[in-house]
Formats: C-alpha cells, structure tokens, sequence
C-alpha cells in the first residue's frame, strides 16, 4: 500500500494587475489575466492524508474544524484529485498560516496552492507546475498564482489547460518589501467568489477589461525593466479601476474605509517627497504599501506612528509552493 500522506508549502500572493471577474464560474475561468509577487516570509502549510479508514473528508485550518460550504469547497477539490487518480478514499485535511487570519491577506491563495500539491503528491500523481497552477485555479483563482515562483503572471486562458500561471521573473529579480498596512481584521461581509460574480453588473467592468491587456504589459516591463516609477503608476491605477468595478456593481461594494483613502494620499506625498513606494489593496480596507529597495524602513516606521494602522506586518519576494520531503 503507497503512503498516501503527504505536506505542501504555499505563500500568499499580492496581485499588481488585478483579477475581479470570471468568464467561468464554475471553472473560475478569469475575464483577464493578471499579474502578482508571492509574498515570501508568509506560508501556509497543509497536510492531506488519504485512508480507506475514513468516512468522510475532514479539514482542520488553523485549529477549527471546517464545516458546510468551506469544507465542501475542499473536498471537489480533493475529489479533482481523486477522479485524476482513480482513488475513492476520503481525506484528512490539515492546514496552518503563519500569517493572521482577516489582515487582508487572502489565505486562500496559499492555501489552495498548498492543498493542491499536498493531493497531488500523497496520490503519487506526476503534474507539471502548469497543471498545478490550473488545478489550484479551481479552488481559488489567485491560488494559480501562489504555485510557481517570484513574479507571476496568469495568463486568463479560455480553457482549463490554458488557465495557469507561471513566472516571468524569480524572486530575486528585485528586492521589493511589501508593507501591509492593517486597519481592520473584521472579516470581509462580501467574499470574492461572490464578488466575482458581481464584477459583470457595473457598467465600468467592461472599459476594465478592454484596457487590461494594456496594462498587464506595462507592469510586466516595469518589472524587467525595475522601473519603479512605472510600476507606481500602472499598479496603483489598476488597483483604482478595480474599486471602481466594485463601487459600481450591483449591489455596490465597498471595501475601503476612510483611513485607506487617507493612506493613499499619504504614500502618494510620500512618493512625490522621493520615497520609492506605491499601494494596491484587494478586496478588504488594508493597505499593501509596496517599497523599492532601501525604502522600507522609513515607510515602516511612517506606517507605525499612524493610530488608525493597527498593525505592519512585512513581505517580501517568495518562492514557489512545494512538496515538503520525508513526512
Ligand atoms: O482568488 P480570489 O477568488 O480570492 O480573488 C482574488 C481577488 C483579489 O484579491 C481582489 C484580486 C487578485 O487578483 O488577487
């Protein structure tokens, strides 16, 4: 009998070009790709044990057993793994982050990554680093992205297969520190599978996407090139017309609070006064405050003396999910 037990490593990512809106739902299939840095230093770590002993799935995230629609998400997951192998057994999931939950990290990038390679490998299935950054894409489409390494770009695809991600530059390419700015932990009211669907209901969704492409070049060069005046001004913009989106669906949604305006004023001065930082934010209040190299510390401690920040937390350029020998 094989071992069917097996951990994976996975880091969360920060899109600079963003994802909101799908083409497919239930393939999570996006309406244009984007482009992200795994946020090394911040890993989730899962392990998946398969036994013809157990019932039924089961998965533990951070000490609470998962119940309803969050574990039923997880076992299609397992079960994509399950058809590929032709395995019927049930699973024992367990997954823990090294980063606080609700801080605006989306953990179900990491987490999907690390679940997909943890399957994968306790099943003794052979898949590509493509195949897995599909397959992750199931579970959570950013999740394609935390599977291969450094500076990602997924490509939207119109098919599974075509739906994957890969790098364009490792992780040491350029020595970006990613400073998040904490304002709120309350967990999000609208999560993105939902937000996802709303995407197509605001009017501006399609100027979006007919100027994605365009953008998704520029940030793409301002990487190559480490022109980090560009890439300010590609990322910020983009991060801009995607709150547009959400502002203007339908019902409307609104993530930022008036300290994340009030931070994105301030890292814009800071930038004008010559510190090398820009901001994005996804779909919460926080704040990703994204420094060139030799510009951290002093956004750091701006970032700390705020009263309305509780809390900065720090990444930098990570590597790929992997598959963690000998357990
Ligand atoms: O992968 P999801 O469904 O959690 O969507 C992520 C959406 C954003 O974080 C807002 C943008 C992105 O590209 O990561």
């Amino acid at each position: 009998m094989p071992i069917r037990k097996a951990t994976a490593v996975a880091h969360p990512n920060i899109a600079l070009i963003k994802y909101w809106g799908n083409t497919d739902e239930a393939l999570r299939l996006p309406a244009s790709g984007s482009i992200s840095m795994n946020l090394g230093g911040m890993t989730t770590r899962t392990t998946v044990e398969f036994s013809p002993d157990f019932a039924a799935d089961s998965a533990n995230v951070d000490g609470q057993d998962m119940t309803g629609a969050g574990l039923d998400r997880v076992s299609r997951h397992l079960d994509y793994a399950r058809e590929l192998a032709g395995v019927k057994q049930r699973a024992r999931v367990s997954s823990a982050s090294n980063f606080p939950a609700g801080a605006g990290i989306a953990s179900s990038a990491s987490a999907f990554a690390a679940l997909s390679l943890a399957a994968v490998a306790a099943l003794n299935l052979e898949l590509s680093e493509r195949e897995l950054s599909s397959m992750a894409r199931l579970g959570s489409g950013s999740a394609s992205r935390s599977v291969p390494s450094g500076f990602v770009e997924w490509y939207g695809g119109a098919t599974h297969e075509t739906s994957f991600a890969e790098t364009f530059a490792p992780a040491e390419y350029w020595a970006l520190t990613d400073l998040i700015a904490v304002i709120s932990r309350e967990h999000k009211r609208t999560g993105s599978t939902e937000g996802h669907t709303l995407a197509g209901s605001s009017v501006l969704q399609q100027a979006r996407l007919d100027t994605a492409k365009e953008r998704l070049a520029r940030c793409k060069a301002a990487i190559q090139h480490l022109d980090f005046a560009s890439l300010a001004e590609i990322v910020e913009v983009d991060s801009t017309i995607m709150h547009a989106v959400m502002m203007t669906s339908v019902p409307p949604l609104f993530y930022w609070q008036p300290e994340t305006l009030a931070l994105m004023e301030a890292v814009r001065e800071w930038r004008a006064d010559g510190i090398q930082v820009l901001y994005t934010i996804d779909a919460g209040p926080n704040v990703h405050c994204i420094c060139a190299p030799g510009h951290e510390l002093v956004v750091q401690e701006r970032l700390k003396s705020r009263p309305n920040v509780l809390e900065v937390l720090k990444a930098i350029p990570g590597g790929p999910a992997y598959v963690v020998a000998d357990e």
